[in-house]
């Protein structure tokens, strides 16, 4: 390919994959499927870093850029970014309506909006180009957040026409993301996030922003700061121009021409906010047009064109009957508040959260006390606070027994710990937790495996521990209960089925203390199977990247578990593979000369990044770790390459130069 072919190629595809992205984000309606896009990204990632002269600031592949941050620079708004007055009920709505429409004499429209529970953000775009981010901070002065902000896929880098304007909107992370961060965060013994909003502010907050790039932020605009030479004359207009410009905006907005359909739209999405798929606090309303609200004119503080109706706020008051100890997976017990049923946030709440007895002490909080709840982000309930002066002295103060309400066996507190916890490995509660962990969508996913199915299993006495699964027969499921004919096929056929899994998934089901689901798959391409990270010691787990100290002490002393060895013995002669199985391969991969090697990368990379490298090894079948050891059959060393190349040299392993890896990829056919 001459340089004239490869512009041009680099052009059609920063276009496709431009195109490819607003139909994806933008419109929610993608045209071509993942693989394509993926190809066809690979392939102008590898023509711009064979052509940089041609490559685009803004071309696609320069989302996720550059290096962590000292720090956030201050943005000064040139338009203040104010914030809108709240009403919370219909005659505060209807008195917002009256006041607008008595300050112009034609008659008035507004355009009802939700309002998106996020952080609220400006974006410029100059002649067309994204030139920056920044938050709201106090209104004047914001933080220049863009490098997070151009991770955000449904944020265009370039728009359709060459417009200077400056847009606000609220960026936010949809329900799907929150949930899946939270489990990731929870297995990585982390703290999860309480809200989606939280969740959304911290990612932007994050100085690296490759960590913002794997949070899956989305945004809405729904309003303009400056606009050059923009002749619209209403916010409407405006909205369905950002949206012919690539700019995405929330399509439930409504035109309503009368208060009473204003109502209507507030009672509808009431109603329907547990649908969506992101969280909403309320409805935002707005004269539409624009030389009204200019009539209108704004407070110190917010416009008075615009009101912002906040939903009822998502507590209620109940009884606390009583107090449940549940124990965990891991042996953690947890109080759990029962209450008399009480509707919050459109749904009927019984139990809420307690978290642990130094919190339940803390807040003083009793059975029988009167208490007040909370859905905290909406989803997890919890008791926000006794309300003391509607004691009658008939409360009953909580204390921890000292036995596990499960087994019986003593409760201890383990140090730096505040929760209690039941330390017997036969604790039935700790292995019916641990069986709905093994069979989750992460570990084994073992499809009609349900809570239920497996409570009535430990009932029935089928199931004691995990390998009880595998021994499960047809005569005896299909007595238990709503357990027909078809559902028992389909259940041994899943449980079957699970056998063939990688490494990974059954590592990560064990449900070793602080080995999550990426720790496993970490740990299953570093060792490959089984039997090797059984004997793996202390030294050789700390050796691999991302491995701590804690996680290596965790697993060494996991796998020396009588219980365990015996475990894992009856699991492989039940059949379960023991295996990393590794991606499977590409057609590509299948005549690479990458296919089934492992392949360690040290030392600084220049023609690459790191996550370049690994992303086209692994697309030719190769796997990539983190130390070197006698399964490493290459290292590719970059600059001031140290102890690994070392290492590798010593053990006489292949090593290539940067420069070797970059005709190796020409030689794949990866290069263009
Ligand atoms: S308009 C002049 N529209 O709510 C202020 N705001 O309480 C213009 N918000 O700071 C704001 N969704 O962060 C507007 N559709 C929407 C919104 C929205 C969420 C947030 C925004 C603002 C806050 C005001």
């Amino acid at each position: 390919m001459d340089k004239q072919q490869a512009q041009t190629k680099i052009n059609q595809l920063t276009e496709a994959l431009n195109q490819y992205n607003y139909e994806y984000h933008v419109l929610d309606k993608p045209s071509v499927e993942d693989a394509i896009y993926d190809q066809k990204m690979q392939e102008l990632r590898k023509l711009e870093e064979a052509y940089p002269e041609f490559k685009y600031p803004d071309s696609p592949t320069q989302r996720v850029g550059g290096e962590p941050l000292e720090g956030f620079q201050k943005v000064e708004h040139r338009i203040p970014m104010l914030s809108l007055a709240n009403a919370f009920n219909e005659q505060d709505i209807r008195d917002f309506v009256r006041r607008a429409s008595q300050g112009t004499e034609e008659p008035i429209s507004f355009v009802c909006e939700l309002k998106i529970d996020g952080l609220a953000v400006s974006l410029t775009y100059e002649d067309g180009k994204f030139v920056r981010g920044a938050t709201r901070g106090d209104g004047t002065t914001g933080e220049d957040i863009t490098s997070n902000l151009r991770t955000i896929r449904s944020i265009p880098l370039t728009i359709r026409e060459k417009e200077t304007l400056e847009i606000r909107g609220e960026a936010f992370m949809p329900h799907k993301s929150f949930l899946a961060l939270n489990e990731e965060r929870k297995a990585n013994g982390e703290e999860p996030f309480a809200n989606p909003r939280n969740a959304a502010a911290g990612s932007l907050r994050q100085l690296d922003p490759k960590i913002a790039a794997k949070r899956n932020l989305d945004i809405y605009l729904y309003g303009v700061g400056e606009w050059a030479n923009s002749n619209l004359t209403k916010h409407s207009e405006r909205l369905e121009r950002l949206k012919e410009l690539g700019l995405k905006t929330n399509p439930e907005w409504r035109k309503c021409h009368s208060v009473e359909e204003v109502m209507e739209y507030v009672e509808y999405w009431t109603k329907e906010r547990p649908h969506l798929h992101y969280e909403i606090d309320g409805i935002v309303i707005k004269v539409d047009d624009l030389r009204q609200q200019e009539e209108l004119g704004y407070t110190a503080k917010s416009p008075r064109w615009a009101i912002a109706y906040k939903f009822p706020a998502e507590e209620a008051i109940t009884k606390l009957i009583d107090i449940e100890l549940s124990v965990g997976r891991t042996g953690v017990i947890t109080p759990t508040a029962i209450l008399n049923p009480v509707k919050v946030a459109g749904t009927t709440v019984q139990r809420a959260s307690l978290h642990n007895e130094d919190l339940i002490r803390e807040q003083d909080i009793r059975i029988g006390d009167t208490v007040v709840i909370k859905k905290a982000g909406d989803i997890i309930p919890k008791v926000v606070r006794a309300m003391v002066e509607e004691r009658t002295g008939e409360e009953k103060e909580f204390h921890m027994p000292k036995d596990c309400p499960a087994c019986g066996s003593e409760l201890v507190r383990l140090e730096e710990e505040v929760a209690l916890r039941c330390i017997n490995p036969n604790c039935p509660a700790q292995l019916k937790e641990g069986l709905i962990h093994f069979v989750s969508r992460n570990a084994m996913n073992i499809d009609g495996l349900g809570e239920k199915v497996i409570a009535q299993l430990f009932q029935a006495d089928l199931v004691k521990t995990i390998a009880d699964i595998y021994r499960l027969e047809k005569a005896e499921l299909l007595e238990l209960e709503r357990m027909g004919e078809k559902s028992v096929t389909n259940l041994l056929e899943a449980i079957e089925a699970s056998k063939a899994n990688s490494l990974e998934r059954l590592l990560f089901g064990l449900g070793i203390r602080f080995v999550g689901a990426k720790a496993a798959k970490t740990l299953a391409m570093e060792f490959g199977t089984m039997e090797k990270l059984q004997q793996a010691t202390y030294d050789d787990l700390l050796a691999i990247n991302e491995i701590g100290e804690k996680m290596a002490d965790s697993i060494v002393q996991y796998f020396q578990e009588q219980q365990v060895i015996e475990l894992l013995d009856e699991l492989r002669a039940l059949g379960v593979n023991m295996t990393y199985l590794g991606a499977k391969p590409s057609e590509a991969a299948k005549t690479s000369l990458f296919n089934g090697k492992t392949v360690v990368l040290t030392g600084k990379m220049d023609i690459y990044t790191r996550t370049e490298a690994k992303e086209l090894i692994e697309s030719l079948g190769g796997n990539v770790t983190g130390s070197v050891s006698k399964k490493t059959d290459l290292v590719i060393a970059g600059e001031d390459a140290g102890s690994k190349l070392e290492k590798a040299e010593k053990i006489g392993i292949d090593v290539w130069n940067e420069s070797q890896f970059q005709q190796a990829m020409e030689n794949e056919g990866v290069e263009s």
